[in-house]
């Protein structure tokens, strides 16, 4: 599912950074263009963000 428009970011594509170690939109935004146009996506992205982490007990213990 494309989050970004602007941009053709995917849900896959954040999911990816995060498991990467991008666990914030700043890191996200720094590995990929998303949120640097319109910026509509920006709640969106935080959200497969923080459901990434979440989903994942091994980020879990990694960042916390
Ligand atoms: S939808 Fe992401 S910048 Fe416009």
């Amino acid at each position: 599912m494309y989050i970004c428009l602007c941009n053709g970011v995917t849900d896959k594509q954040i999911k990816e950074a995060v498991q990467s170690g991008c666990t914030d939109l700043s890191s996200i935004k720094d590995k990929m263009a998303v949120g640097n146009q319109c910026g509509k996506c920006t709640k969106n992205a935080r959200k497969v963000i923080r459901q990434e982490i979440e989903q994942d007990a091994n980020l879990i213990a990694k960042f916390s």
